[in-house]
């Protein structure tokens, strides 16, 4: 499909309807603030092809696993967010005809998503019979002030005509998941009550009790004035709404507010839903919708103080990753260490909004660098309020000590749809511990190791030490039927990914251990007793970290993903005929899976995390081996090798990676962004930006910065927050300039020499 929106530095904008790029759009401009969030549904009744969704954070449901053949070590269920309560809904009648956009010629449509001041904008001129036109503009957002509120102005103008317009301002509750594996319902209506121009709907789900209520207020305004209409109420099994009728005038406005709060009972208590609801409705409408909004758009300002990034010269690449910063922004605020975040956000229901290993792997340094401690900390927080979980994971598999995270889950249990792909990939649990390296190495922030870091560390170790096996033929431990990063291959042996990053948990352990010793050693004493870690414990796990085997090729000079890696057929993607591509729509599974042809990085990933323990020429040889053979048919791998690429020269390549995952979902590169965004790669996009073209690393607690800026850029610009100092890093073709915003003095190392910039001051370097 060719690309549809307009570019534009701020906003998002689609111009004309079409109906066949609606539910695309729906994902694009979806909006959100971390408590709910929505898809792009437009507020009037649609009858065209939509996936109507609205989401509220951490409120999931078991669903029953689907499985053709049960085995022992499956998950009991498949974890999704549900689809809730339709808070948006305006039924609009216009003397008799209903606004459906499905039915009526519309034109000058507009779409717009202003990720400046966080709001959704749709304007659009509609023909009903006997040539009557009106033209509506409806303004929503979800308030990332007030996180339970949502509202929504929705002007109506008739424009060659007076009549009547009905409106119908409702809450359905009735809503199904598209993805449930049963085709089931999973609401249950618990109350709905009427009362003036209020209505409230609470609902409950059939399993773990989520309460959810949303109460809503609906005025109309003409000229100025709120009119004094008598509403009808209706009532329905978990729907109530309520029915104005109003007079239109040719050429006068009449504008609708609809406020909603909506509340659950993993915020409050649930007898108290509807009374909370109510409270929160109140200060809402006090305020009223302009005011809120300008709320909204202070709060936003805030929000791109510490996380936007500026490329000037490229409109396109500005939108994109503006578009990427927004989503991530809108999806993790970070206050609830209960919630993750999904692979799609909220703006679809693919993944079932679970918690990957993207958080750890991919998004954790969008948020150590963009916002205050606590938020990154809260990710990190939520895998140890996981860890028992974890513990009994391991136990369930057969493990006898030890603590295995799931590689899909909402509440710390294992909740996947699938066997090897997800099951197997073990190699889940190294990035959980390598994101406790990643933290304290960015933060500095060493407490966190005593206060909880340890514990996840030293239990993660516990299962690698059970999960390998000592070979005594070949002196060497080896981890055997494992799935590595490349879901492209599955049960091999011996992944060099998962092997490497098992002992350097075991190294990292063992270091954090030392460094509690030295710094507090009665802290150090006291988990030891808690984990009850033993001698023996520890000297296994050096004997493992000396004698890990790492599958290599010493004649290519390469690590290799895995044992039998060099008996297969190896070709390049370039031998391919294009028709072939993408293989997962094109190739049976067998043929994929006996293919040498990668998914995401995999040893390159290894690289990437483990970056400082490899040379350069390392480096090169492996990229250059692997890289031609990946498909990167998932969006967490351009960006992987993107880094790798600037830090290696190969500029070109760099910048081709870039743009495979900057615009993802804005050129539905993919084809597939009608089931929602790729929010965690978004995560990826920026680390291109920051990591990759900035070069920006911790190394021994310095910052550096090892900038190199795309021909096809004038400059490109980026904040950080950098232990207590917030910098912005501008690149341009000659020079790189370093702001330092705040008091706080920063050592910096810039294209390997060092700084030391004072606060509030700047540093000019070339390049
Ligand atoms: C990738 C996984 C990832 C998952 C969710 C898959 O396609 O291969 O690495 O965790 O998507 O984003």
């Amino acid at each position: 499909m060719k690309p549809y929106l307009k570019e534009n530095e701020w906003s998002i904008i689609e111009e004309g309807f079409d109906p066949a790029k609606h539910e695309i759009s729906e994902s694009i401009f979806s909006i959100g603030n971390g408590h709910m969030g929505q898809r792009a549904n437009f507020e009037e009744t649609y009858t065209g092809s939509s996936l109507q969704g609205s989401y509220m954070a951490g409120v999931y449901y078991p669903d029953k696993t689907r499985v053709g053949w049960w085995k022992n070590g499956y998950p009991e269920y498949f974890a999704k967010v549900l689809n809730s309560t339709n808070w948006i809904g305006l039924r609009i009648v216009i003397d008799g005809e209903e606004l459906d956009l499905n039915e009526l010629i519309v034109s000058d449509f507009v779409r717009e998503l202003n990720m400046r001041e966080g709001y959704l904008k749709r304007s659009f001129k509609a023909e009903l019979t006997q040539g009557r036109q009106i033209r509506v503009t409806a303004t929503r957002f979800v308030s990332i002030v007030q996180k339970e509120i949502g509202a929504i102005k929705y002007e109506v103008k008739p424009l060659n005509f007076s009549g009547t317009m009905e409106v119908t301002s409702y809450l359905d509750g009735d809503i199904k998941n598209t993805d449930a594996n049963y085709d089931e319902k999973f609401w249950d209506p618990v109350n709905t009550y009427l009362k003036e121009n209020r209505a409230s709907v609470t609902v409950k789900t059939k399993k773990l009790d989520f309460h959810f209520c949303s109460t809503m207020e609906t005025h109309i305004v003409k000229n100025g004035e709120v009119l004094d209409l008598e509403g009808i109420g209706k009532e329905g099994v978990k729907y109530a709404g309520v029915k104005y009728k109003a007079p239109l005038t040719e050429n006068e406005s009449i504008t609708v507010y609809k406020y909603a709060a909506n509340v659950t009972n993993r915020d409050h208590d649930t007898e108290q839903l509807e009374t909370v609801s109510s409270k929160e409705l109140n200060k809402a409408v006090e305020k009223g919708f302009n005011q809120l909004l300008s709320e909204q758009a202070d709060a936003w300002k805030e929000k791109w103080l510490d996380s936007d990034i500026v490329i000037k010269g490229d409109v396109a690449a500005q939108q994109g990753i503006r578009f990427n910063i927004f989503q991530l922004n809108q999806t993790y605020s970070g206050e609830d260490a209960r919630l993750n975040i999904g692979p799609k956000g909220f703006t679809g229901e693919k993944y079932g909004g679970s918690t990957y290993w993207d958080t750890e792997a991919y998004c954790l340094p969008f948020y150590l660098a963009t916002a205050e401690e606590r938020i990154p900390k809260n990710l990190l927080i939520y895998r140890h309020n996981h860890l028992e979980k974890a513990r009994e994971n391991a136990r369930k598999l057969g493990f006898e000590k030890g603590a295995l995270y799931p590689m899909v889950t909402m509440n710390g249990e294992e909740s996947h749809n699938e066997w090897e792909i997800t099951f197997e990939e073990i190699h889940r649990n190294g990035a959980i511990a390598y994101a406790i390296y990643n933290y304290v190495n960015y933060t500095g922030d060493k407490s966190y190791l005593g206060e909880y870091g340890i514990e996840v560390l030293a239990e993660i170790s516990r299962f690698w030490e059970e999960r390998v096996h000592f070979v005594p033929r070949k002196g060497v431990y080896m981890m055997l039927g494992v799935t590595g990063p490349n879901e492209y291959e599955n049960n091999v042996n011996n992944n060099w990914y998962t092997n490497r990053i098992a002992s350097w948990t075991l190294e990292y352990t063992l270091y954090v251990l030392d460094y509690l010793k030295d710094t507090n050693e009665g802290l150090y004493n006291e988990w030891i007793d808690k984990l009850k870690l033993q001698e023996e414990e520890m000297k296994k796990w050096v004997d493992i970290i000396d004698k890990m085997y790492y599958p290599e090729d010493k004649e290519e000079g390469v690590f290799l993903q895995q044992d039998g890696f060099l008996d297969k057929k190896l070709m390049t993607v370039n031998d391919l005929d294009s028709r072939h591509l993408p293989l997962n729509q094109n190739w049976s599974w067998d043929r994929i899976l006996r293919s040498c042809f990668i998914k995401q990085a995999d040893v390159l990933q290894g690289l990437f995390f483990l970056n400082h323990e490899f040379d350069i020429e390392t480096k090169k040889r492996n990229f250059d081996f692997y890289e031609p053979m990946t498909v990167h048919e998932s969006s967490l791998s351009p960006c992987v090798h993107s880094i790798l690429a600037c830090e290696l020269g190969y500029k070109e390549k760099a910048y081709e990676m870039y743009l495979r995952t900057a615009r993802l979902d804005l050129d539905n590169y993919n084809n597939d962004t009608e089931d929602g965004c790729h929010t965690t790669s978004m995560a990826g996009t920026w680390m291109s930006v920051v990591q990759g073209f900035g070069g920006m690393k911790v190394v021994n607690d310095q910052l550096v910065l090892n900038p190199f800026i795309p021909g096809q850029w004038d400059s490109f610009s980026f904040k950080i927050r950098f232990r207590g100092a917030r910098l912005m890093i501008h690149v341009d073709q000659t020079n790189v300039i370093v702001t330092n915003e705040t008091d706080k003095p920063v050592d910096i190392v810039i294209l390997g020499d060092k700084y030391n910039l004072k606060g509030v001051s700047e540093l000019k370097v070339s390049h």
